[in-house]
């Protein structure tokens, strides 16, 4: 079995000998290496089977250290950092030398964020270099909000992995990119509500688009698959949901329906929050898979603030 545990210390001396560490964030946990090490770097995508084409997110300390990444901090970006990081905010700059091309996939832009954890937070101020981690799943399966989830699908690939419990907000991080005009553009939908960032920049543009978007080529369609198959709530799915080999699940808001079996029920946010929902989805995820479940009828939730990046992951849950 994978080590873990929360020695720091041991964390910091296997990253600096080139080996991959499991890191909680409040996000999600992350799959990490010296991000300066391209080697290291290079075997992150090797353990989650990750296309190169798909750029690492870069994690720092502080805001002090955006500029030995990037080689210019926008007025908004700056902003932005200062009122959110530590945080669930990436920002896509221009980099600096120092990043290897293999974690901007060639890009000349890179990710950074100082994430919110105390454990991370202290293992970065240990280390003498940027942490460079995607989320710790294999590519294309559902993002891990607690150290149980890494080791059940990496543990065999990470040396160690840095236990810091569940992961408080459960969504991973916002993405925010710059137009040429340094105006900021939204990339990917997250934990930190696109309302809290307006608020600072103004109304903001989208490019979500994923496939076809060469801004943000990790959004992929398909990335939070569990084998579980997914599919709204409407008729085809009642259908389905009697025919024989199914062993089917709901996943619910905040209330069960009657008539259905509330032991097959997954409910969101029994709170009615969507705070709640987030932080609960990847874990329901999984259970249904852990469970045996092979199709599970979902109920969005409230296109709204925090909802709308948990309708966005439900949606490429279902992809296939
Ligand atoms: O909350 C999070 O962001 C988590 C934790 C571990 O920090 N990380 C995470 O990483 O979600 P990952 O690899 O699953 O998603 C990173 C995505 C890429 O797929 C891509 O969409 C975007 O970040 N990205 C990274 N660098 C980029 C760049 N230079 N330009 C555009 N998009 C970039
Ligand atoms: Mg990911």
């Amino acid at each position: 079995m994978t080590e873990t545990g929360t020695d720091i210390a041991h964390a910091a001396a296997s990253l600096a000998a080139g080996k991959l560490v499991a890191i909680p964030t409040e996000t999600v946990y992350g799959l990490a290496a010296n991000a300066l090490n391209p080697q290291a770097v290079a075997s992150i995508f090797e353990a989650k089977k990750r296309p190169f084409f798909d750029p690492l997110i870069v994690h720092i300390a502080d805001i002090s250290e955006v500029e030995k990444c990037a080689a210019y901090f926008p007025p908004l970006a700056r902003k932005l950092a200062a009122a959110f990081w530590p945080g669930p905010l990436t920002l896509i700059l221009t980099k600096t030398e120092i990043v290897p091309d293999l974690v901007t996939a060639g890009q000349p832009t890179v990710g950074l964020r100082v994430p919110n954890h105390p454990l991370t937070l202290a293992l970065l101020k240990q280390v003498d270099f940027p942490l460079a981690a995607p989320s710790a799943n294999p590519f294309g399966y559902v993002s891990p909000t607690r150290a149980s989830h890494v080791a059940s699908h990496l543990g065999n690939e990470v040396d160690y992995i840095l236990d810091g419990g569940d992961c408080e907000v459960g969504l991973e991080s916002t993405i925010i990119g710059f137009d040429t005009h340094d105006q900021p553009v939204i990339l990917r939908l997250g934990g930190l509500e696109i309302s809290r960032i307006e608020e600072i920049t103004g109304e903001l543009g989208e490019n979500l688009h994923q496939n076809s978007n060469p801004a943000a080529p990790g959004q992929l369609d398909m990335h939070y698959a569990p084998r579980c198959l997914l599919v709204k709530q409407d008729d085809i799915a009642l259908q389905l949901q009697e025919a024989e080999n199914f062993k089917t699940a709901l996943i619910r808001f905040t209330r069960p329906i009657d008539g259905y079996d509330p032991e097959k029920q997954f409910i969101l946010a029994p709170d009615g929050s969507l705070k709640t929902a987030a932080s609960r989805l990847f874990g329901i995820l999984r259970q249904l898979d852990n469970e045996g479940y092979n199709l599970a009828i979902v109920e969005n939730v409230p296109d709204e603030g925090l909802g709308r990046a948990i309708n966005d992951r439900l949606k490429r849950a279902m992809v296939r």
